[in-house]
């Protein structure tokens, strides 16, 4: 067993989770993660929509689990949703479909599944798989929106290829099974009284903007999800949350402070003003080392020139800035590296005046950019060293958040 499975055991053992699976192609993927549930110690009851048992029969779940299995609210025999949801430790609904989220946003209750969220009080996640178009509808982004302000968890999905033959490749495709329960064994974990409780802490995510003229500019890929993993992590902990960050796709996380910034400049200002008297500040974005010396006012014309000279100007660095001047706050960097050496990390840590730097190597498949996971290497200043993942972002973010706990006074 793996430290991180031994972790989520710990955590998910004798754990009571009802695990809804919604009429979707990766229901199949359910029973997976039914199995690694139980595996863990967990204790499973699955629901299935009417659509799912199409897809999968509740004998395979019940086999699984060795629990009964619920489909049809007016079956006589099936235990009843008040007394599931007060059975329930937990409730995972993987995979969650389009159809499935809007109703759950809505807070229908027109089948067991939905009629038991409602029942519910505790915490819930879910692991939504479709097709990317369907993803990205605006009725989807909603029905995730209202679930992520309702407190609800979304766990992916993930850029990868999906179900149907031809369906190609996009972002709608399930978590992997053991992400999932990566991620819900994070969401479960007992919080220690946490030093972070009532402190409050700036993180930055995404990219930085810098314009080259009146449409063109200077940005990277970074999608920002370490960094709004990273405050969601430290919102639950109980910290205030102060979130600058940069143009990025995602909705704005729930529940924390959000100053939307476009350059270096401006995250510079914005980090300067609110780090003063923060307990914390953990770096995330991927802040544009350089600036256009000059910004044209209009469009740059194509003019038949065969070749254009930019001239750059480095920004700032903005965390260095703050490790000049330290004033008791724990400074938190990443270091996003090709390449696994982690030499040029702690050089960073020690040029930055950092107390700990998240190491990670972007070259590898399931670390950095625009992907759901992250494995990192995090390194402290007195040469200690850790590693973690694959996990899922949250999961890396909350071993950040407990590596950062250690440089925070009483
Ligand atoms: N950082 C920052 N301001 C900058 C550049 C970086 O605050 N102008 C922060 C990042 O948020 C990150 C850390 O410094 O936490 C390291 O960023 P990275 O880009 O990896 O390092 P650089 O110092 O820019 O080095 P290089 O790009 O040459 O690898």
């Amino acid at each position: 067993m793996s430290a991180a499975t031994a972790g989520q055991g710990a955590v998910l053992s004798g754990r009571r989770v009802v695990l809804g699976v919604g009429g979707s192609i990766a229901a199949y993927k359910a029973a997976s993660l039914a199995r690694l549930l139980v595996g863990v110690g967990a204790q499973v009851r699955v629901v299935l929509t009417g659509a799912a048992a199409r897809f999968v029969g509740p004998a395979l779940f019940a086999g699984l689990t060795g629990e009964p299995v619920a489909t049809d609210l007016f079956e006589p025999r099936t235990i009843d949703h008040i007394a599931l949801a007060r059975w329930a430790d937990a409730g995972l609904v993987a995979p969650a479909t389009a159809d499935l989220l809007a109703r759950a946003a809505l807070g229908l209750a027109d089948d067991y599944l939905t009629t038991w969220l409602l029942a519910f009080p505790g915490p819930v996640a879910f692991a939504p798989a479709m097709n990317h178009r369907m993803w990205e509808q605006p009725a989807v982004r909603r029905a995730v929106a209202t679930l992520r302000a309702d407190g609800r968890h979304l766990i992916g999905p993930v850029y990868g290829p999906l179900g149907a033959p031809g369906e190609g490749e996009g972002h709608g495709r399930l978590a992997e099974p053991e992400a999932i329960v990566a991620a819900l064994a994070s969401l479960l974990a007992p919080r220690a009284p946490t030093r972070f409780a009532g402190r409050r802490v700036v993180v930055t995510a995404g990219p930085t903007r810098e314009p080259l003229d009146a449409v063109r500019f200077l940005s990277n890929r970074s999608s920002g999800r370490m960094g709004f993993a990273l405050a969601e992590a430290l919102r639950d902990r109980g910290a205030a949350v102060t979130v600058v960050r940069g143009p990025v796709a995602l909705a704005d996380p729930p529940r924390v402070r959000v100053l939307g910034v476009e350059t270096a400049l401006e995250m510079r200002e914005a980090v300067r003003a609110e780090a003063t008297g923060a307990a914390a500040v953990f770096a995330a974005a991927a802040v544009s080392d350089w600036r256009a010396r000059a910004v044209a006012p209009g469009k740059w014309k194509r003019g038949g020139a065969a070749e254009r000279t930019i001239e750059l100007v480095a920004n700032p660095d903005i965390l260095a800035e703050l490790g000049r001047d330290p004033q008791g706050t724990v400074l938190v960097g990443f270091a996003a590296e090709a390449g696994g050496d982690l030499a040029e990390a702690r050089r960073k840590l020690d040029a930055k005046g950092l107390h700990l730097i998240v190491h990670n190597d972007v070259l590898h498949p399931d670390a950095g950019f625009e992907v759901e996971t992250n494995r990192v290497t995090i390194l402290h200043r007195d040469g200690a060293v850790a590693e973690v993942g694959p996990l899922h972002k949250r999961a890396v973010a909350e071993a950040i958040v407990d590596a950062a706990e250690r440089w925070l006074p009483e």
